[in-house]
């Protein structure tokens, strides 16, 4: 039996909540232990943006723990994501994109559940201080799948066209495996979802995509793609890319990729070279460049000469 964890930033009881909540009956039938949770009946702050977890989970002060930690309720929803095998992470649609709670349940997981972060952080300091060392939280190394479920009111599928691209964070930093994503639009045609069996089929669907993955036999296998087959992208399955102008260059917007274009037949080709899809942000090596990066950036830093009379003329500026 596995965790299976649902998070909905949706409204109360309407669409994104009883999709997920027919996504974890299905789990809850198939014998897995099950958790709901909605981070809007939540107090959870915003990140601030001090840093203080990048600098305590890099000095060894700290395993990156926020200095709201103690203040609001986002240890509940970070508990819940620990204990889950498999993760299902469902937002409304506002402005094209997640809902700006969803942002802050991100940002909040950012840097101080990177997976590359804290396993480094754990190795380093088994080296330094052997049994007595202060360790990261055991469950940030288990591994996990997710899916991600977006509802858009608009008829029009475009006016969703960011939503699933910006979800992806919420399983980035931890390493979550990503396995099947749905966006259901067109919400506002009808009262609500439990009259469009279609939706709930597909989430059944997903359901079960879950329970398979659960059930996987090799590491490979679990963590396997299952959802729609026409994404462009090999590694992430969706398909926005930046593209460079003047050149044949696309980089995936997810999951950081870069690889070419060409057009064959009157249809866009793309090619990945295998050593750019094993640096994808969403892979242990690419997270461990960015965590490098950044270590480097911080032991490295260039001081500014007279940085606070520089600031002074700004001091008053629109105060
Ligand atoms: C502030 C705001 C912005 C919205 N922007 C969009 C949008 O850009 N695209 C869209 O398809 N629906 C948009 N909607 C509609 C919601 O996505 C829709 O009401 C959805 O059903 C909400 O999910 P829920 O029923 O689970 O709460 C917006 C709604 C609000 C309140």
């Amino acid at each position: 039996m596995a965790k299976v964890t649902a998070i909905s930033f949706g409204r109360k009881m309407s669409n994104t909540d009883v999709m997920l909540k027919e996504i974890l009956r299905k789990c809850a039938e198939a014998g897995h232990d099950i958790c709901f949770i909605r981070p809007d009946d939540l107090n959870i702050g915003a990140c601030t943006g001090c840093c203080a977890c990048v600098a305590g989970i890099l000095s060894g002060r700290s395993n990156g723990e926020c200095v709201m930690h103690r203040d609001d309720d986002f240890h509940i929803v970070e508990d819940a994501y620990y204990s889950a095998d498999a993760l299902i992470i469902g937002s409304p649609v506002y402005e094209t994109s997640p809902s700006g709670t969803f942002k802050t349940f991100c940002d909040r997981m950012g840097p101080s559940h990177d997976i590359a972060f804290l396993t480094e952080a754990r190795k380093d300091r088994l080296a330094r201080d052997g049994e007595s060392a202060m360790l990261p939280d055991e469950r940030a190394f288990k591994p996990r799948v997710g899916c991600l479920v977006g509802v858009g009111g608009a008829r029009t599928e475009n006016w969703t066209i960011m939503t699933i691209p910006v979800m992806y964070e919420c399983m980035m930093s931890a390493g979550v495996d990503v396995i099947d994503t749905h966006v259901y639009y067109g919400a506002m045609n009808v009262q609500h979802v439990l009259g469009v069996p279609e939706q709930m089929a597909r989430m059944d669907e997903m359901a079960q995509h879950i329970i398979d993955a659960l059930a996987a036999e090799s590491d490979e296998e679990r963590r396997a793609w299952r959802g729609p087959s026409d994404g462009a992208c090999p590694v992430c399955h969706q398909s926005m890319f930046r593209v460079h102008q003047g050149s044949d260059l696309v980089e995936c917007a997810i999951c950081g990729i870069e690889g070419t274009v060409g057009i064959v037949d009157g249809k866009i080709t793309y090619r990945f070279t295998k050593e750019w899809q094993d640096r994808s942000r969403l892979k242990y090596a690419g997270k461990l460049e960015h965590r490098n990066e950044i270590a480097d950036g911080a032991m490295t830093q260039k001081k500014v000469p007279g940085l606070a009379e520089l600031k002074k003329p700004y001091l008053t500026v629109g105060e």
